[in-house]
């Protein structure tokens, strides 16, 4: 086991501007879009005057859809700059249960507070492996009837983790001072075999401060980045007495995110 790094971008990067930019610089994605219409559908089995936990809110972008399904929606988030930027007219009426400010790896509410937890935008960070597995325990530990969670799925194929590998040496430039992963390491050892050049170039002009070079490679590793498979996944969430009812891919070509809708084990299909 390697090294735990707590101290992952995504933790620290959604103050100030980040903040106050997020949904403008989102807004028009399709990816954005397509996310929306994925919670629109899979909340329309949910009942009326159902809770549900959205977490981390961020923004509370969801609320809306939250009200339109006539469900009592409370958020959580680390940050309350992003908290924030939520509109007033989601949160001036009865259906709205509050704020707290709270890490998703230590979640202040009794286990089953809530009948539906949703979580975007989270575990698609590359997050250390046991953050990740902690956060899904957080999940599914607070909730009764439903969690929806949005993950990183491992990419067996080649070009699809050298794209990933490469998006964490970016989001570790701009978001500094993560640290990249062993597995990031390990793959720009490949495409360094494969692609000399374009290693070169990126370490010459490029290198993130805390990519490792050459021989620094640390003695013990660090933790790998929380990317199940989705076998691997699935056999987690069983093991957290949950089941795997729907999951929808990303529109996005690069990535392997899905967002997955689970049931606790043997409960009825709506
Ligand atoms: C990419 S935003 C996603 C927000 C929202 N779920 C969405 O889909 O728009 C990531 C959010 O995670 C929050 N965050 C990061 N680390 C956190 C942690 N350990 N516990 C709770 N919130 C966290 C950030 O403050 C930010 O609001």
């Amino acid at each position: 086991m390697g090294a735990t790094i707590d101290m992952y971008g995504g933790k620290f990067a959604y103050f100030g501007r980040a903040a106050e930019e997020y949904e403008a610089r989102r807004l028009g994605r399709l990816q954005w879009r397509q996310e929306h219409r994925v919670i629109d559908k899979l909340l329309d089995t949910a009942a009326s005057g159902d809770t549900v936990l959205d977490v981390p809110c961020g923004t509370g972008r969801l609320f809306p859809i939250f009200r339109k399904h006539s469900l009592r929606y409370a958020g959580a988030d680390i940050s309350p700059a992003m908290v924030d930027q939520v509109p007033s007219e989601y949160t001036d009426g009865s259906d709205f249960q509050g704020f707290t400010i709270s890490e998703v790896e230590r979640l202040p509410f009794e286990d089953k507070s809530f009948d539906h937890v949703v979580s975007l935008r989270f575990l698609h960070f590359r997050l250390p492996h046991s953050t990740g597995v902690t956060t899904m325990t957080q999940l599914c530990r607070v909730a009764r009837k439903s969690v929806v969670v949005q993950v990183r799925i491992a990419d067996r194929k080649l070009f699809g983790r050298v794209a990933d590998r490469l998006a964490e040496i970016v989001d570790a430039r701009a978001r500094a001072p993560v640290e990249v992963t062993i597995s990031c390491w390990r793959m720009l050892r490949r495409v360094q075999q494969t692609a000399g050049w374009m290693l070169r170039r990126l370490g010459r002009r490029h290198a993130p401060l805390a990519v490792f070079t050459g021989d620094e490679i640390p003695d013990e590793p660090m933790e790998r980045s929380f990317a199940p498979t989705e076998s691997g996944f699935t056999e987690m969430v069983d093991s957290l007495g949950f089941t795997v009812a729907e999951s929808y891919g990303s529109v996005s070509r690069w990535s392997s995110v899905r967002i997955y809708s689970l049931r606790p084990k043997g409960a009825p299909r709506s």
